[in-house]
């Protein structure tokens, strides 16, 4: 054990206390300045109970001007303080504070408190900034009514934003400032300010009890003509949550700015959210389809907090899930109502299987609300996002959408203006349910993706169809952990591909679909009424997240890839066949031609006419390749690679008459539209256009390069660039350079074209990516360049960061290391590159296993990275 990881206090759920203190209100007064921003705050403090214990503040990089304690100057002999804290001793049962401290928001660079982004001043407070902005008691059962009042100079900051509504607002010679008022309580993660010369654009909304809302949109002039979608997706969330969940909003305004600097996607705070411009800036000529829905469900799902987060909130950190997994559960719901439903879930059920999967099995594995932690902001995981967000669609399942709705209006009556718990939650749909949560709750509490072992059998002489099902919940130890309630809805189908209604145990009706609840580590279910062997469609929906292992025969699975009427399961059953050839190319280096089997239903996925063009080309992409490491019992990430390619060649090959017919049949015969449908179309011919492309030709390449030249909308620019950006010939330096040339101007696009020479499988990509890190629309302190740049090449290009020499695992450690003073946040997202080290073959283990010693022998390494890099090299 290093010292780093001695003095890194670990923080448990089961030493929760609620605070000694309280501070009801909060009156605060910034004088905004880049250099020194003045704080005054005046708090409301009373004492929690009987006791004589003193007052704890948080507090970081402040500057201490002066504290007053009932209007008395407190004189340095009756507080103490150091780096984090400032211990008070009062005597009476409750106190006013003055408190007055000074910051420095130019010299932020951890983009954690207030900031300043461009020529805005802006903050970011979940989970731990406010303490970085004045002492606070700054946790999330503290809640606080909010009064605020800006000043600054009119011609820096013409623009004064808080939550809440504002109140006043006035001149003082070059001076001018703002008053907010936030009449609801809150705790200080949501607190917000923003202050610089930004214009608006803006919008009524009426909610169903009559309150008129202001709704506006604010950013830097230039980016003023990209803002109309987000305005209309913040109205869809509104008129979608009122109608869906009977959740109106609370107050006259509802603000959102857009920054180019910001750690995270997006701010949830009250009234005021605060938004990477990525998930706000959206216009055809700079924005992929994808980049649309991406601003659509960021939108959604900032407002869907103002009940499921804001309204009620948090006890402690450890329910992160509470108001995340539920909201991005929410938002999913909002999106699936605005698009392709079915695309939507598999894209959601796909990530969970592949990115949460790996999480739950490395080193970071933890609950859904872990109980223990270092660093809280390591803990916004994919385990916390989007298990939390599965496990609420499983409680929904499981008791009916009806139900779970009813359960969900209760537990927002119940808990409006409390700071509460997960168990609230499930005691809240317990209640208004009927139900019993008692085995359920686990789901929240053990680690680890459970296993589930699937057979089926059938007796042609009694017509009856027997599913075994084994579930195994092992721990990150290998420890078996109880049981879990599993929600899995099943449906047969004959061998033609035809659904069969059947029985379940010979009761009820005969349907197609059944919803099957395990609750025993091995349980049977029987299906009557049948006339031949079924085919059975497994976890349709992706009903529960967990991994299934059948023994389905590649006969089986092309029938359901052709035919199962779940999108999901049609999905997966394609995506299983694929890689099992993927893995027989990789694991048989004499094989050449592709398996019949999955030529032929590739070639009839391909030639379909399916209703939903973007399923089509969902069913047609071959799994990516981190995710095809998970089968391989040692990872060698350039032999999956070439397995990968190789296949898809093959299929390019095989198929090259279709997909370039398909691509031209595929073409726009009017201008560009941003509908549902065209974008399904786009999806489709660039897919077609993708496996053209391994071909490698000279002329698919000048089909590729007019794409882009030609294209009237970026899904189409882009689409034609990645694969471009893969051609080791002049062509890729003329699209490039076209491309660097006619978007330059805008710094999302061209996150997008570093983006496309990160991943490249080219060989000199590494030595193109550290010339880029020296461009001039490169800027080492903006977090989308380094996400853009280095974490895709870290996360998205194994081929490289995995390269045999280390030159990899070496660029990356050395652009984390330099990050890590700057902006720990966005240094640990790096880090967990290395996580599944153990996993890879024992060259790159070694070589893996050294780039973390090595980050961890840095002297002054954060806490962040500290905890991921202390973990992985943990890992047994
Ligand atoms: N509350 C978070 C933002 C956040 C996360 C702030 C971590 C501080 C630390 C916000 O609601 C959120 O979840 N944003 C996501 C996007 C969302 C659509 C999943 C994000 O920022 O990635
Ligand atoms: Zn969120």
């Amino acid at each position: 054990m290093s010292a780093k990881q001695k003095c890194a206090e670990r923080i448990y759920l089961k030493d929760y206390k609620p605070a000694d203190y309280r501070i009801p209100a909060i009156e605060l007064e910034l004088d905004l300045d880049r250099e020194k921003t003045r704080v005054r705050s005046r708090l409301t403090v009373d004492r929690a109970g009987d006791h004589n214990r003193p007052l704890v503040l948080h507090g970081e990089k402040l500057d201490l001007v002066s504290i007053k304690v009932n209007g008395q100057a407190l004189d340095p002999q009756h507080y103490q303080r150091d780096d984090t804290t400032l211990t008070l001793f009062l005597g009476e049962p409750q106190t006013t504070l003055e408190i007055e401290t000074e910051i420095n928001p130019a010299a932020n660079s951890e983009l954690n408190g207030l900031y300043a982004s461009a020529d805005t001043l802006c903050t970011q407070c979940e989970p731990e900034g406010f303490r970085r902005i004045t002492y606070f008691l700054d946790r999330p059962d503290n809640l606080s009514v909010y009064r605020v009042s800006l000043r600054a100079l009119k011609a820096e900051y013409p623009v004064l934003l808080a939550n809440g509504n504002q109140v006043e607002a006035g001149e003082d010679g070059r001076y001018h400032y703002a008053v907010w008022e936030d009449p609801h309580p809150k705790p200080s993660y949501l607190f917000a300010v923003v202050a610089g010369p930004l214009e608006f654009i803006e919008d009524h909304f009426r909610t169903a009890s009559g309150r008129k809302v202001a709704l506006r949109i604010y950013a830097r002039a230039r980016d003023i003509p990209q803002c109309d979608f987000a305005l209309g997706a913040l109205r869809d969330s509104m008129i979608w949550d009122e109608k869906v969940y009977g959740c109106e909003y609370d107050l006259d305004q509802y603000n959102i700015v857009a920054v180019e600097d910001f750690n995270m996607g997006a701010m949830e705070n009250k009234g005021l959210n605060v938004f990477n411009t990525r998930y706000v800036l959206a216009q055809p000529a700079t924005a992929t389809d994808q980049d649309y829905r991406s601003v659509r469900d960021v939108i959604g799902h900032e407002y869907l907090h103002n009940w499921s987060g804001n309204r009620v909130t948090l006890r402690d950190w450890f329910q992160l899930s509470l108001k995340e997994g539920f909201t991005v559960f929410r938002e999913q719901q909002f999106s699936a109502d605005h698009d392709s439903a079915g695309v939507k879930r598999i894209e959601d059920a796909n990530l969970v299987r592949t990115q949460q999967f790996r999480e739950d099995a490395g080193p970071m594995a933890h609950p859904v609300r872990p109980d223990s932690f270092v660093e809280i902001n390591n803990f916004y995981t994919l385990t916390v996002y989007i298990k939390g967000a599965e496990v609420v669609r499983m409680l929904s399942l499981l008791v009916g959408s009806e139900g779970f709705l009813k359960g969900c209006r209760h537990y927002f009556a119940q808990h409006d203006g409390e700071a509460v718990t997960t168990d609230h939650f499930l005691g809240a749909i317990e209640t208004a349910c009927d139900v019993d949560l008692t085995q359920f709750r686990h789901w929240y509490e053990q680690p680890g993706t459970p296993q589930l072992q699937v057979s089926g059998s059938f007796d042609p002489t009694t017509g009856q169809y027997r599913l075994r099902m084994g579930q195994d919940n092992p721990d990150a130890s290998g420890e078996r952990q109880p049981p879990l309630q599993i929600p899995i809805v099943v449906a047969l189908f004959d061998i033609e591909g035809n659904p069969v209604e059947t029985e379940l145990q010979t009761k009820g009706p005969k349907q197609h679909e059944h919803t099957l609840v395990l609750t025993d580590a091995v349980q049977e279910f029987v299906f009557t009424g049948l006339t031949s062997r079924p085919i059975p469609s497994l976890l349709r929906g992706f009903s529960a997240p967990v991994m299934v292992q059948t023994e389905l025969a590649g006969r089986d699975l092309a029938v359901l890839a052709g035919h199962d009427n779940d999108p999901f399961c049609r999905w997966d059953a394609g995506q299983t066949l694929a890689r099992q050839e993927i893995l027989r190319w990789l694991n048989d280096s004499s094989v050449d031609v592709l398996d019949a089997n999955f030529s032929e239903s590739f070639g009839k996925t391909l030639t379909a006419d399916l209703p939903d063009l973007a399923f089509q080309a969902l069913a047609l992409t071959l799994p990516e390749e981190n995710d095809l490491g998970e089968f391989a019992d040692e990872i060698d990430p350039e032999g999956i690679h070439q397995a990968r390619w190789s296949v898809m060649q093959a299929l390019a090959g095989r198929y090259q008459d279709h997909l370039l017919e398909r691509y031209h049949a595929l073409q726009a015969n009017g201008p560009y539209q941003r509908d549902v449908a065209d974008a399904a179309r786009r999806a489709l011919r660039n897919t077609c256009l993708a496996y053209l492309m391994v071909l490698e030709s000279e002329d698919v390449s000048r089909l590729a390069l007019k794409q882009l030249i030609t294209a009237d909308n970026m899904t189409d620019a882009l689409a034609a660039l990645v694969p471009l950006a893969n051609q080791a010939r002049p062509v890729r330096d003329e699209a490039l350079a076209f491309f660097e040339q006619r978007w330059g101007e805008y710094p999302l696009v061209m996150d997008k074209w570093f983006r496309a020479q990160a991943v490249s499988r080219c060989e000199d990509t590494l030595s193109r990516i550290r010339t880029l890190t020296q461009h001039a629309y490169y800027h080492q302190e903006n977090p989308n360049k380094i996400r853009a740049l280095i974490g895709a090449f870290a996360h998205a290009n194994p081929l490289h960061f995995h390269a045999p020499d280390a030159s990899g695992y070496q660029f990356v450690t050395e652009q984390l290391l330099a990050t890590d003073p700057k902006n720990p946040q966005v240094a640990a997202r790096l880090a967990s590159a290395f996580n599944l080290w153990k996993r890879y073959e024992p060259g790159r283990r070694a070589q893996m296993r050294d780039a973390l010693k090595q980050i961890s022998d840095a002297p002054k390494l954060s806490r962040d990275v500290g905890e991921i890099v202390e973990r992985a090299l943990a890992d047994t």
